[in-house]
């Protein structure tokens, strides 16, 4: 039986929270673990499925893996398996992570691909193309993508775009290459400085992370180690735009705030009054937030995970808002819940031109994905009366104890199971 949120709007959100690991983090860091033999221990681990989902995976693979709450340990062994095409694998896109380490690790890897996904069309084009660069030869064979290298070379690489997952994949190829790689057009997002922090930690030998441009000379061997991973920037993220939308008057720990320059600014364009501190921050929205402009771009861009939450507070600010998607092309889906909702909304392409009404009106919701249900979540708070939002297992998938720290905040909010009606057609 698939749960829902019951929410009630109307309440202001007052209190502190904190955040845990990155999700976007956490199941790289446990992939980079099959580059070394022997124990990694990944500590601050945020506690929601993919995290067990990916340790599935390193089983599959050869690993031993134990979960204890925010702490886990991988055991590598000598021989890790090439073969990445299960049922695991097929259930999260992220695991499309182990195609690097065990490419560099064993030669060869056989990566299931996942199906269809919410958010837009998801190619691995510049995945391919770094790893042939670095001398491998991929294809794709009865629903895998399979890469195979005698040794890997290290080579200029230049991405055609800062992909995330493609500048993953090449730096944990290029680690155990021979010779030097120097990837250009990396991706600079703070969850790929935090691999390369561990990868350097590893005894790989790379600068330039958190730049365009990843220089890296390959080494033979690299070591397990202890890492705490960073904090989730997109959780943080959605409890800043939760106080905004709210009026609330949050405290966020457990998060660099750097990490989330961008969007902090853009609310304090709203009429926040931001206060940061060294692990954290504090948003506090006295009135009703005005309309500002968003467009999501790579790190140091607007983040396209938070692009909800901005859908979410231009549906009920002071005036006319434009938000541009320019990373993922279907993640206006979005929108026409929103519009149930009462948000007064034009889609044209990329943009979607919202006019901020006083308040959000509510009815049943379905989530698409994990930051849409998160969302429509916030937005349900700013409705009137009850909303239910289904499908909330997205939800659960990237927010650890969504429901409890809503609730510690004042929201009224709680999770039920049971019948529910059917999603409209
Ligand atoms: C990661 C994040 C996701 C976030 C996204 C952008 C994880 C598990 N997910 O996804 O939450 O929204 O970064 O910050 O970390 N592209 C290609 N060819 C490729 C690779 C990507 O065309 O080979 C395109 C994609 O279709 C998309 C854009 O590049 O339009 C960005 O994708 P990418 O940065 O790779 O995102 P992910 O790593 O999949």
């Amino acid at each position: 039986m698939k749960d829902r949120f019951l929410v009630t709007g109307g309440a202001r959100l007052e209190g502190s929270v904190k955040v845990s690991g990155a999700k976007n983090s956490v199941l790289k860091l446990m992939a980079a673990a099959l580059l070394a033999e022997g124990t990694t221990t990944l500590t601050n681990c945020p506690e929601i499925l993919d995290v067990p989902l990916m340790a599935e995976v390193l089983r599959g693979l050869g690993c031993e893996v134990s979960v204890d709450h925010e702490t886990v340990r991988i055991t590598t062994p000598a021989t890790v398996s090439s073969d990445a095409d299960f049922d695991a694998v097929r259930q999260f896109r992220a695991s499309v992570c182990v195609l690097g380490p065990l490419t560099s690790r064993t030669g060869r890897a056989v990566v299931a691909l996942p199906g269809g996904d919410a958010i837009g069309s998801r190619p691995l084009d510049m995945h391919q193309s770094g790893l042939e660069k670095l001398g491998a030869t991929t294809y794709i064979r009865h629903g895998a993508v399979v890469a195979e290298a005698t040794k890997l070379v290290g080579a200029e690489i230049e991405l055609d775009f800062p992909s995330v997952g493609a500048t993953e994949n090449i730096l944990t190829a290029a680690v155990l290459a021979e010779g030097r790689t120097v990837l250009e057009n990396a991706a600079r997002e703070p969850e790929i400085v935090d691999l390369c922090v561990m990868l350097r930690q590893m005894g790989a030998q790379l600068t330039g992370e958190g730049s365009p441009t990843i220089v890296i000379d390959g080494v033979d061997k690299l070591y397990p180690t202890q890492h705490e991973v960073i904090g989730d920037r997109i959780v943080a993220g959605t409890w800043a735009y939760a106080a905004a939308m709210t009026r609330g008057d949050i405290t966020v720990s457990g998060i660099a705030p750097r990490h989330l320059h961008l969007p902090l600014e853009m609310l304090k364009f709203a009429g926040a009054q931001i206060s940061s501190y060294e692990n954290g921050f504090r948003v506090n929205m006295p009135h009703r937030p005005k309309a500002v402009d968003y467009q999501t771009l790579p790190f140091p861009g607007f983040p396209t995970d938070l692009q909800p939450m901005a859908i979410g507070i231009s549906a009920i600010a002071e005036g006319t808002s434009v938000i541009t998607e320019n990373i993922f092309e279907a993640r206006f889906r979005f929108v026409d819940e929103m519009m149930r909702l009462g948000a007064d909304a034009t889609v044209d392409g990329h943009h979607v031109v919202l006019r901020g009404v006083e308040q959000l009106s509510s009815t049943p919701v379905w989530s698409s994905d994990i930051r849409a249900g998160a969302g429509l979540v916030l937005a349900g708070l700013c409705a009137d009366g009850e909303t239910e939002v289904h499908d909330v297992y997205h939800i659960d998938r990237g927010y650890p104890n969504f429901v409890e720290n809503l609730q510690q905040l004042g929201a009224k909010i709680e999770r039920v199971s049971g019948p529910a009606d059917p999603a409209p057609r």
